[in-house]
């Protein structure tokens, strides 16, 4: 009997295993050809929508009536365990669980730090980070190098040390400890690296409370205070998260996009002959792999109608970015990696109230790193046959564990 696409993503936990590393699992296709909204159960046990195509996907997202908050009855959570709930319930919730006003009042204070401008004075800093890690890969004179520990892992960290003021000497203990969150590790272990992560940052804050700095903290530091009190517990979650969201992904989008491009020689010397194609190719690569697929995860608050169906108040949705971002209707030959295309409005960064707030950081960084790698590097390749990289299908966020490269 042959299985129905429903069927095969049964009890799936994302992310799903790509067919072939580039491409989404093909169930996905053919969910996407039954029905742009359909029903799955989740390796949880419950059921959810899953979302697959591409207006669909939009319209969830821009849609107020679909709640963040993890903690309500019916959001689709991918391991429903006691433990993650407790967790889940004992914290505040950080802003990408936080609906309407709420959420707005604290994003609206960060926005500022990532606006354009202030990026775009960052540019200098963030060149000479990246420069500082190629220059020790080529002075290192040893190869094959492992591009993820040299390079993906560490400029990004980097970046947000000194956005935040958080000493990057303290980096190996962070990564490990977030590293570990979102990897599939056993429960007790997930559960003592949140805690240890989430002691360290509440130190942290205090020390910036004495002793400020000129980074994000201590500047909201001052801001709070000049409107009346220092929120700690507010601050401590807004630390945890940026510190948490600011490095894996970008550094599993550095190693992908590497990969992408040495998988796709004529886009990449494209980019090579003139470097301000690379904005185009840092889009097309993050709609190619979108890497946090199914992060956008929402419950709905009342009965709603979407692209002919109802869901109903209580059920939980998955807005598969994935699927959107490979929709035909939208993305012509979605399986073509076309730095040309045009790809900005992709879902890679979710869409609607919580669409990435450090979106422009990660394409900066992603920009600076390729266009200097290859530039500097012209004769990198691979170390090891593509099919024998150890791709991340354990963990939320897709990725590279390692990426073996030489020159
Ligand atoms: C390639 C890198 C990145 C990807 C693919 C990515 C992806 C995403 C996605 C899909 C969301 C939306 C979640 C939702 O709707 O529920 C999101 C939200 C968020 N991201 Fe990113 N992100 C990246 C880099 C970063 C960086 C560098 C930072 C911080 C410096 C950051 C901070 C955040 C924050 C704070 C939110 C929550 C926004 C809100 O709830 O209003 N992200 N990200």
């Amino acid at each position: 009997m042959t299985k129905s696409a429903a069927d095969e993503l049964a009890g799936f936990r994302l992310p799903v295993e790509r067919g072939c590393p580039f491409a989404p699992p093909p169930a996905y296709e053919r969910l996407r050809e039954q029905a742009p909204i359909s029903r799955i159960t989740l390796a949880s046990g419950g059921e959810a929508w899953w979302v697959a195509g591409y207006e669909a996907g939009r319209a969830v997202l821009a849609d107020p009536r679909f709640s963040s908050d993890k903690r309500k009855a019916g959001f689709p959570l991918f391991t429903l365990d006691e433990t993650t709930l407790r967790q889940l319930r004992s914290q505040p919730p950080l802003m990408l669980g936080l609906d309407g006003a709420e959420h707005s009042a604290v994003r609206r204070p960060v926005i500022g730090e990532f606006t354009l401008r202030r990026l775009t004075a960052l540019r200098p800093r963030i060149q000479a980070i990246v420069d500082h890690f190629v220059d020790a890969m080529l002075a290192a004179g040893r190869r094959p190098v492992d591009l993820v520990h040299a390079l993906s892992l560490p400029v990004p960290s980097l970046v947000i040390c000194e956005l935040l003021g958080v000493p990057y000497t303290d980096h190996d203990f962070f990564q490990s400890r977030t590293g570990m969150m979102v990897s599939r590790t056993s429960l007790e272990d997930r559960a003592r690296a949140f805690g240890e992560l989430r002691a360290y940052i509440d130190d942290l804050i205090t020390r910036k409370e004495s002793e400020p700095g000129d980074d994000l903290f201590s500047r909201q530091i001052a801001r709070q205070r000049q409107d009346g009190e220092v929120d700690h517990p507010g601050l401590v979650s807004l630390a945890f998260l940026l510190l948490t969201a600011g490095h894996e992904t970008t550094a599993n989008m550095i190693s992908l996009g590497v990969f992408g491009l040495l998988g796709h020689p004529e886009q990449l010397a494209l980019i090579q002959a003139d470097p301000g194609r690379t904005p185009l190719a840092v889009e097309e690569l993050l709609r190619y792999f979108t890497i946090a697929d199914g992060v956008t995860s929402r419950v709905s608050t009342e009965d709603v109608e979407i692209g002919g169906v109802t869901i109903r108040a209580g059920e939980g949705v998955v807005v598969s970015t994935l699927s959107a971002n490979w929709d035909p209707a939208v993305f012509e030959d979605p399986d073509r990696l076309d730095i040309e295309r045009g790809a900005r409005h992709h879902l890679a960064f979710g869409f609607g109230p919580h669409q990435c707030l450090g979106q422009n950081l990660a394409r900066l960084e992603l920009e600076i790193v390729f266009d200097t790698l290859f530039r500097r590097i012209p004769a990198l390749r691979l170390a090891v046959r593509a099919e024998d990289l150890p791709f991340k299908s354990d963990a939320v966020v897709y990725g590279l564990h390692e990426l073996p490269v030489t020159w």
